[in-house]
């Protein structure tokens, strides 16, 4: 595999006598790809029925004739302004009961018949016209699902949605009240007729309620795709592709994977370190111009996953953003380093945003590998240096790691119907495990929780399952690999339930969970040999041998020399020991890795990135603030 470099660009935002030189100077930096089109639609069809489109003929044919390759988006996730003269009530609709406004961007509910039918018609449209273009070489459908928080709506049309899907779930309405536990509070229903969204309850709505809202809504991001991916498939091979976001879990990204060809992510690094991520302020303060060293890998190897080992960056930071609550600019040297290490974890496509920065609209103190008067950027002088860094690298090879953890997107909507604690959450336990993890310099693989075949594997984590179906158990006890389960696994049964079996209830494990208590973020408790428990406890019992315990000798995690079960939350020490003594017993070898600097291993090649503003050495080699060292079969070639 070749890794390549692209860019995101609007021809609609410039004079069309700029494309063409425009377009040679993207060649000229060595970017091969090229995407567009995905916020047009307004210039597509300026009017409802009379399309434009001779202008996007253009920008394809002269782009084309640079070399670049087109990735052509579907423009649904901007809706012109008539469409809401047309469907006032298409709008999604806030937990508060507001309706959101036309005047950005994804203001649809997924749920609305209407416009979905509207956006398999564009749909169709594009494809009669570009499926059979040789320029046009993959397809990014609609932008970013769920980013502006928008899977949730709790419109009329999602009200109506969801008693229909609840219906044809439960059957009758007597097994939905059973299912839910109705009883409590009386909430039993008469009819599905009766029940409205979860939302503006007095108090906390049912869990199960909710979890069924969550799913629902999922299904609705993988329904209105779906109705778009069936259009393209029927006239064109080229790949389909969504770019998904960070850190946004409010829909099974597996299922809508499963509909496409690639998976690609927008990575802004320096961004999710100060809006996303519940993080130390030390921690952000050392990185704020790098970003978090583990963020960006997380994404790449959970997308890698979604893609079922198809991924690309769609669109990574080239400079300063404009959304995050402070936006610094990147450290020289960091925009290669993010290109480089999406490369590293198998990234086919790194993919800049955006070409030239907007003078205009609500983006203009975004960098883009322009400024908006056409003088290259910081960005642009990186990006052509990475052209030149895979250059030298040539073939990579992806292949398997020996580590895998479970990543199940339903866990999350689980722990947020009832989270008992705040503070942490499902995302934070799994990155503080990939955290661990890469602090020994394992390579990581994430698996959805569907997967049933481990093989290959040599440890396998699977933190915060809240569903943990005896199949699942029995293929994890089964794989010869080392497993840790745990905390908060097999919690809740499909429709949110204490498990019949208990907590966790896996056979074969003799663990059980006696109660849960949640902590305040200053209260730890010291865990004997080091490192603390936090946030979350479980008071463990059962035959099974006690790994770890409390210095007040409460067991912290008990299990057989191959499978176990973690009943806390451990800070980073204890994640260190955790790891540490599971990887020994699975025989692989672990380091521990300085401070930022973060390794990964791609078949022959090891790539090595150093995340800190000053000099590392490692490995014989001496790593620049920023800087990326490559080795292939032991000798270093970048
Ligand atoms: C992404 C989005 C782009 C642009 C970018 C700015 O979320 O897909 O259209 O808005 O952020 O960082």
């Amino acid at each position: 595999m070749r890794p390549e470099l692209g860019v995101c660009y609007y021809p609609e935002h410039w004079p069309e006598a700029g494309w063409a030189e425009d377009a040679a100077r993207m060649a000229a930096m060595g970017l091969t790809w090229v995407r567009i089109g995905e916020f047009a639609w307004s210039r597509m069809e300026p009017v409802p029925g009379q399309l434009r489109l001779d202008w996007l003929d253009r920008a394809i044919e002269v782009l084309g004739a640079a070399g670049l390759k087109v990735v052509l988006g579907t423009p649904t996730a901007t809706p012109p302004r008539w469409m809401i003269d047309r469907f006032p009530n298409m709008l999604a609709v806030n937990a508060e009961g507001k309706p959101r406004k036309f005047g950005s961007r994804r203001h649809y509910c997924f749920s609305h018949a209407g416009y979905q039918d509207e956006c398999v018609r564009i749909t169709e449209i594009l494809a009669r016209r570009y499926a059979s273009n040789a320029h046009v070489a993959a397809w990014q459908i609609d932008n970013e699902y769920g980013c502006h928080d928008t899977v949730l709506s709790y419109s009329d049309a999602a009200q109506q949605g969801f008693r229909d899907w609840l219906a044809a779930r439960y059957g009758d309405i007597a097994a939905l009240n059973r299912a839910w536990g109705n009883v409590f509070w009386s909430m039993e229903y008469g009819s599905f007729d009766q029940i409205d969204l979860p939302n503006l309850t007095v108090t906390d709505p049912n869990p199960s309620h909710v979890l069924a809202f969550r799913r629902y809504s999922s299904d609705q991001v993988v329904r209105f795709n779906r109705a778009q991916a069936e259009v393209l498939k029927a006239h064109t091979d080229a790949p389909l592709i969504h770019n998904y976001m960070g850190r946004v879990l409010d829909f099974d990204h597996f299922e809508v994977g499963d509909d496409l060809d690639i998976a690609s992510w927008d990575s802004y690094p320096i961004g999710f370190l100060s809006e996303r991520l519940d993080l130390e302020e030390g921690h952000k303060h050392t990185f704020l111009q790098q970003g978090d060293p583990d963020m960006q890998a997380m994404h790449h190897d959970l997308y890698r996953a979604v893609g079922r080992g198809r991924w690309w960056v769609m669109e990574q930071q080239p400079g300063p953003v404009n959304w995050a609550p402070y936006n610094p600019a990147p450290l020289s040297g960091m925009v290669r380093l993010w290109s480089l290490e999406a490369v590293a974890h198998g990234a086919e496509v790194v993919s800049y945003f955006r070409w030239r920065q907007a003078p205009f609209g609500q983006e203009q103190y975004h960098a883009g590998l322009l400024q908006p008067n056409g003088r290259d950027a910081v960005g642009a002088d990186e990006a052509a240096q990475v052209a030149g860094d895979l250059a030298k690298l040539g073939d990579l090879t992806p292949a398997q790691a020996r580590v895998a953890m479970l990543f199940d997107y339903p866990s999350d909507w689980a722990w947020a119907a009832q989270p008992q604690g705040s503070g942490f959450s499902y995302f934070n336990l799994i990155l503080s495990a990939y955290k661990a993890l890469r602090r020994a310099g394992l390579s990581c693989d994430f698996l959805p929780s569907r997967q049933r075949d481990f093989s290959g594997y040599d440890l396998i984590l699977a933190p915060g399952l809240a569903v943990l179906p005896p199949d699942l158990s029995d293929a994890l006890s089964a794989s010869g690999a080392q497993v840790v389960l745990g905390p908060r696994s097999g919690a809740i049964s499909d429709d949110y339930h204490v498990p019949d079996a208990g907590r966790p209830g896996v056979a074969g494990l003799d663990v059980h969970v006696d109660l849960v208590e949640s902590l305040p973020p200053d209260h730890t408790r010291a865990v004997s040999g080091g490192g603390q428990v936090m946030h979350w406890q479980e008071q463990l019992s059962g035959a099974a041998e006690v790994l770890l315990q409390t210095e007040a000798g409460a067991p912290v995690q008990m299990g057989s020399d191959r499978l176990s079960y973690l009943g806390a939350f451990p800070d980073e020490v204890l994640w260190d020991r955790i790891l540490g003594a599971a990887a020994e017993r699975a025989n692989l070898s672990f380091m521990r890795l300085p401070d930022g600097l973060r390794i990964r291993d791609m078949g022959a090649h090891r790539f090595a990135v150093n995340y800190n503003a000053h000099a590392v050495e490692w490995n014989g080699a001496r790593l620049e603030p920023c800087g990326v060292a490559v080795w292939k079969d032991g000798a270093q070639v970048l």
